[in-house]
């Protein structure tokens, strides 16, 4: 499953007509898609044929229990593609969840216990840099950065770069990043010239297609149509098909080590003041119990429970500051943490995993 989100700060660059389109033109390239609004402006949903107000769930829920089952949420396109919607419920959130932990690691919560169910999950970005922006940023693997080549504005650019570098350095993933020329007046000067200087730029980072201007492109929109379903073979959807070609062809190796880095931020054991909360992913067993120091090595003083939804299991264990062996025992087999880098070599000569309580 690969993750892909469309996004600059910038409104009206093309963000959610290259996610709506795009995700089309994957599905008819093979690919199962889900596509993720995340703009309270509803705009994907909307360019889908939803009607936003009348939405029972939303990605809203997704983001308040990201344990939600997204079968849950999601509606149906068509056999190969399925859209979480969005709506103005989404707009108040960021205050709701002020001061959650890890309130930017929701989206990618909620990706996670998807399972490995898509080949593509495409994430249409609102124009902002907040909260909503950094959620699917965290949770993304490539991002599209789709500019406007009629009207000449780099604005921003550089403001949206750092902050990909900044998830970057937070998370330990490298996010693949490219941009997109929009909206391009090919029998202008100005537009050509506007791409060259964006290929100065950005290099290998500038996707070879372009997107041209056509007003099919907005009246499909408006229609609840993607391009290619309302004027097959137009320039616009040759343009998305060509993209969603070039995409494939481009699809990066993952690398290991990040995902190895990610893993342990999402399932490696965490310390919140005086407490360890131990998770782990273990499908496909009966019981999973932790032993270590804290409780005298007697696993059954450490059931964990499983969160029938995403799988995890979990425990929490209360704890005065200093350092924790552990071990997990599945279905009565001791093991290490997968999840977890740090290791000891306990009393009885066994390697054990270790975690860290304050600062000693
Ligand atoms: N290639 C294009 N040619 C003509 N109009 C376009 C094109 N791409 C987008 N538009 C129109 O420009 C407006 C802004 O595009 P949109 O995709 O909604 O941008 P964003 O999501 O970045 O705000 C919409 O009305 C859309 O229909
Ligand atoms: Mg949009």
């Amino acid at each position: 499953m690969t993750t892909v989100c469309v996004t600059n700060q910038k409104g009206g660059c093309g963000k959610t007509t290259t996610a709506v389109n795009l995700a089309w033109s994957l599905t008819r390239l093979g690919k199962t898609v889900l596509l993720a609004d995340l703009d309270p402006q509803g705009h994907a949903s909307l360019g889908l044929g939803f009607d936003t107000d009348l939405l029972d769930r939303t990605i809203r829920d997704c983001l308040v229990r990201p344990s939600l089952p997204v079968g849950e949420v999601f509606l149906p396109f068509s056999d190969k593609l399925d859209v979480v919607p969005a709506n103005i419920s989404l707009a108040s959130l960021e205050q709701e969840l002020a001061g959650e932990p890890e309130r930017e690691l929701r989206l990618r919560q909620a990706l996670v216990s998807l399972g490995r169910v898509y080949d593509y999950v495409l994430i249409d970005c609102p124009p902002s840099l907040g909260f909503l922006t950094i959620n699917a940023l965290v949770a993304t693997d490539e991002a599209i950065i789709p500019v406007e080549t009629s009207s000449f504005s780099v604005h921003g650019l550089e403001r949206l770069l750092e902050t990909i570098e900044m998830v970057e350095r937070n998370t330990g993933r490298r996010i693949q990043a490219r941009v997109l020329a929009t909206d391009f007046h090919g029998n202008t000067r100005y537009s050509r010239e506007f791409h060259e200087t964006l290929a100065q730029r950005f290099g290998e980072q500038l996707f070879e297609t372009v997107i041209h201007h056509s007003v099919v492109a907005k009246d499909a929109a408006a229609r609840g149509l993607p391009v290619g379903r309302a004027y097959h073979h137009s320039k616009v959807d040759n343009d998305y098909m060509a993209l969603a070609t070039e995409i494939l062809e481009s699809a990066p190796v993952v690398e290991v080590e990040n995902l190895r880095e990610w893993e342990e931020k999402l399932f490696g054991p965490s310390v919140r003041g005086e407490e360890i909360v131990f998770r782990l992913q273990a499908p496909g067993v009966r019981r999973v119990q932790v032993a270590g120091r804290f409780n005298d090595w007697n696993p059954s003083l450490g059931e964990m429970r499983q969160d029938p939804i995403s799988g995890v299991w979990s425990v929490r264990v209360r704890v005065s500051p200093g350092s924790y062996q552990y071990r997990y025992v599945i279905d009565g087999e001791w093991i290490e943490d997968p999840a977890n880098e740090r290791h000891e070599f306990g009393e009885t000569g066994f390697r054990n995993s270790v975690v860290l309580v304050g600062d000693k």
